[in-house]
């Protein structure tokens, strides 16, 4: 069962910042979930938002702003003075920083599909392969990650929808992904069943607070893995069950 760290240990840290994934880590959590943006001079930067308003002291389009402006902007006051300081991390600051035995679960959130040789390349000077899985919602990036780099895994991530198990199974075998990706409020045993039985693993997004009853729920299902923004709670589950 993957404890993937949503943006980080982020229910109580500066989403996305290395300072939230290193309180991850020490939570004894193997697995990160990070996005990435594309800076105006082309440098992959790990922020979920397209804007750097809500996260930072700063204001204004990711895509309109250079790496040293990027750079220049705290990550961290915004949640607590205590944060201030943090820096909007570069993916290959990511790879670098973090141990090599964690597993950064890689959302390509930026617009369009230009960046996408970027990331592989990066992945490659970095020799990361071994530790990098791509999701996106913007599905039609997947099989362009899948052909230019077949070794990566990927991951389907589903808004919530009325698509049937069949629908969701077939759209995952289109787009050649490993994992499907639903809300965790979607995942039914049918589907968990259905997946497996197609060699897909699934992992649910959404966890956020107060959420130990659906993490329990879906464990029971069989679910592979599930991103929260509280791994520390689903780490005392998992560990209560004998399962970390
Ligand atoms: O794991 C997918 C999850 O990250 C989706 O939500 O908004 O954080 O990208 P969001
Ligand atoms: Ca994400």
């Amino acid at each position: 069962m993957m404890n993937i760290a949503h943006r980080g240990f982020s229910s109580q840290y500066p989403e996305n910042t290395l300072l939230s994934f290193h309180k991850a880590i020490d939570l004894g959590v193997g697995l990160l979930e990070l996005d990435l943006q594309l800076t105006r001079d082309g440098h992959l930067i790990v922020l979920h938002d397209k804007t750097v308003d809500r996260t930072t002291d700063g204001s204004g389009q990711a895509a309109d702003l250079t790496l040293d402006e990027i750079k220049g902007l705290d990550a961290g006051g915004w949640l607590a003075p205590d944060f201030a300081g943090e820096r909007i991390p570069t993916f290959m600051e990511a790879m670098e920083e973090l141990d090599p035995s964690i597993i950064l679960v890689t959302e390509l959130k930026f617009t369009g599909n230009d960046g996408i040789q970027g990331v592989i390349d990066r992945i490659d000077e970095r020799d990361a392969s071994d530790r990098v899985v791509i999701s996106s919602f913007d599905l039609a990036k997947l099989p362009i990650v899948k052909t230019l780099a077949p070794g990566l895994p990927t991951t389907a991530l589903l808004k919530t929808d009325e698509t049937t198990t069949q629908e969701k199974i077939d759209l995952a075998r289109e787009l050649k992904v490993d994992t499907l990706g639903p809300r965790y409020t979607d995942v039914t045993q049918e589907l968990v069943d259905a997946a497996h039985a197609a060699d897909l693993l699934v992992r649910a997004w959404g966890l956020g607070r107060d959420q130990g009853e659906e993490m329990t729920r879906l464990i029971e299902l069989g679910v592979d893995g599930m991103t929260t923004d509280c791994p520390d709670i689903l780490q005392r589950i998992l560990v209560s069950r004998g399962l970390a």
